[in-house]
Formats: C-alpha cells, structure tokens, sequence
C-alpha cells in the first residue's frame, strides 16, 4: 500500500531556472520512501529529475542539512565557478553517497553532527568525479540539464571539478584522521578506476574480472567508504563496520554494472544520454556479454572497437545488445552482487538499519535513473 505522508518544497535559490525542489514522503509496506522532483526551471516546473528509495524519516531530514551544507561548500569569491557549481547541485542527483553516510551512522550511536562532514564530503567527491567524467567521456548532459563542459567548455569544467575536489578534502581536514584516510583512498581509487577504463577503452577482449576491477575502484571505493565512514563514526563495533564496508562495495559494483545497463536502455529519466558507453568505447557489462555471445568478429565488436562510431554505429550496437538477451544477463550479474551485498548485513544487529539497507540494495537494481 502506498500512501503520501508529506510533500513539501525547498526553494534553493532565487534564480527562476534553478527554484524548486519538491518532496513526496510515501511509506511503502512500513518503509519510507522519499521521492524528490527537482525542477531545472521553476516557471515551467520542467521535471530535471527525481529520486526514490526507502529513507527514514530523521534521515531524510537530516539530508535536508546536508543539502544546505553542500549549497554552502560550493561558493565562492568567482561568481561563474559558484554558479557553474550551483547548477550541476540543484540539477538534482540521488544522493545516494551522502544518504549511505547517515545510514551507516544507523548501526551505532547516530549523531549528525559528527556524519555531517563526510557526508557532504562524500557528495562533494562524488560531484567533482562527475564534472571530470563529463570531460572524459565528453558528455553533453547530466541530471537533465547541460554539463559544465558542455556549456562553458572543458577547461574550465577541468577547474570546476578541482575546485569541487578541493573543497571537499578541506571539510575532510577538518574531521577525523582515519575519516581522511578512508575518504582520500576511495578518491585516490576512484582516479585510478577512471584512468584504467580510458587505458583499457575499445580493448573488446577484456574479461568480467578486468571490468570489475574498474568497477571496484571507480565506483565502488567510495560507496564502500561512506558505508565505513557512517558506521565507524558511529561507533559501531569493528566487526559490524567491516560488514557494512563489504555491502557498500558490493552495492557499488551492483550500482555501476546497472548503470551500464541503463546507458543501453535507459530513457529521459536517467538525465544522461544512452550510447555514451558505446561511443567512448567503455567496455561495460552488457557489452561484455552481448560479445560473448557473439564472438569477436560480430558487427558489435567491430563498432565497439571503432575509433569514431557514427551516430547510426551507436544505434546498431544499442539494438544488438539490446536484442541478444545481454541485459537480462546484466541485470542477474546486478543482482548478485546486491544479494553478496544484504548477505553482509545478517550480523547486523539492528533491524530497522537492516531493512533500510535492503530497500537500498533493491532501489539500485530496479531503479530508471
Ligand atoms: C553516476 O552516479 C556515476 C556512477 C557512479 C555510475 P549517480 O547515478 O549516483 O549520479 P547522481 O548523483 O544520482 O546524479
Ligand atoms: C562512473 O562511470 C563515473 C564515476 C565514478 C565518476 P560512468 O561514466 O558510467 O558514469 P556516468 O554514466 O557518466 O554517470
Ligand atoms: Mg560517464
Ligand atoms: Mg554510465
């Protein structure tokens, strides 16, 4: 059963195209689940994007903190790097990183003002990857709006994100010290990752292992960490923050590889365009098993290995993969590594945490954006 609980609006900024966010607060067989629109332009209410996963309530409110705090991190003396960070924020995102943070504070003692800093740390990390992923994968858009590289060109996307990273690794120095080493690996992990993919790009014979490596370090590292960061700040014992290490980064894992799915069959709700993987030459999941099942010498690894595929080259590889059963394959491989995930979770004494962290693991392989 579903049922509305709350709708409020948040209005962000007096700038008319970057006005309104709105909340729905629905609870789903017990479970609270937010649902936030963000609005890229407030007169036209023109959908950006939206959110949906289970989150308790004091959570939710909490994340309302954590917005503010990122809003504020991001200003600066330069009017255009304020607002150029300002629009890719109010273009929406889940928020997914910083919502792990507070969770993971869920297993100990919950205490936001002691979470509050990595969360919006882990946000801020996870923007700056984004504005420098724009660049590498010259993405032309993200959470429904233009990317910075798109409208004010690359360099100054470039600085943008160093900006961002900057900004971050401040509020981190100001925290604990094991809190800065946990953050700055998955950062340093999360380049890595980066780098690999763009060494390994158009290579078609690459195996599972060598693309969840990548996995693990791009994305994975830092949804681990803020599951480490949450819990360990929390004062959870050591046994339950290694559980809750391990969920974030099998969730993380599950989280690119639907990622990959969703640049194949994904629609206007992803806020990204679909066939960026195939026109960079990022050897995903789906692609991995679409070849493996039609060998080397098919029509998709011919374009998968093409320098510059048209735009028709795209097209074909999209249908082919999406015609050869390699997103169903996707989906299952998604799957467990959501199911590895929950299995972390049996120790995990508190209950209400527990079936958070499960809604998570299914929001991910379910999601459309
Ligand atoms: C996109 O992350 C980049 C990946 C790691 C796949 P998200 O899908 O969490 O992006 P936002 O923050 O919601 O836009
Ligand atoms: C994740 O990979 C990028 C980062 C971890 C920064 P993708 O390149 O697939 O992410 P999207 O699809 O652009 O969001
Ligand atoms: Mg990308
Ligand atoms: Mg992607």
């Amino acid at each position: 059963m579903k049922t509305c609980l709350q709708q409020f609006s948040l209005s962000f900024s007096k700038k008319p195209r970057l006005q309104l966010c709105s909340a729905l607060i629905y609870t789903i067989e017990d479970c609270l689940t937010l649902q936030v629109c963000f609005f890229a332009n407030g007169q036209n209410k023109k959908k950006a994007m939206s959110i949906t996963y289970p989150i308790p309530q004091h959570i939710l409110h909490d994340l309302e903190k954590v917005e503010k705090e990122l809003v504020n991190s991001v200003k600066s003396s330069n009017g255009l790097l304020t607002e150029a960070c300002l629009i890719t924020l109010k273009a929406g995102g889940k928020r997914l990183r910083p919502a792990l943070v507070l969770m993971a504070g869920m297993v100990g003692d919950y205490d936001l003002d002691t979470l509050l800093p990595i969360a919006v740390a882990s946000e801020l990390i996870h923007m700056a990857s984004l504005i420098h992923d724009d660049v590498l994968d010259n993405a032309l858009t993200r959470r429904g709006v233009a990317t910075i590289n798109a409208t004010w060109g690359e360099q100054a996307a470039i600085a943008v994100g160093d900006f961002v990273f900057s900004r971050a690794f401040e509020i981190l120095s100001r925290t604990d010290t094991y809190m800065i080493e946990v953050m700055v690996k998955a950062a340093l992990d999360l380049s890595l990752g980066e780098f690999d993919q763009m060494a390994t790009a158009r290579v078609i014979d690459q195996s599972l292992a060598d693309y969840l490596q990548k996995a693990r370090r791009k994305t994975a590292a830092l949804f681990a960490a803020c599951c480490e960061a949450g819990s360990y700040l929390s004062g959870a014992k050591a046994y339950e923050v290694n559980a809750l290490t391990s969920y974030g980064e099998n969730l993380g894992i599950a989280f690119q590889i639907y990622d990959d799915v969703l640049d194949i069959i994904g629609g206007e709700a992803t806020g990204k365009a679909a066939g960026v993987d195939i026109l960079d030459g990022t050897v995903t999941v789906p692609i991995l098993c679409a070849l493996e099942q039609l060998g080397p010498k098919s029509r998709l690894a011919e374009i998968v290995s093409l320098e510059k595929p048209s735009d028709e080259d795209v097209k074909t590889a999209l249908e082919i993969i999406y015609n050869c059963g390699a997103i169903d394959k996707s989906k299952d491989i998604a799957r467990s590594y959501v199911d590895l995930a929950i299995n972390e979770l049996k120790i995990i004494s508190k209950p209400d945490a527990v079936s958070v962290f499960e809604g998570i693991g299914r929001f991910v392989i379910e999601r459309y954006h």
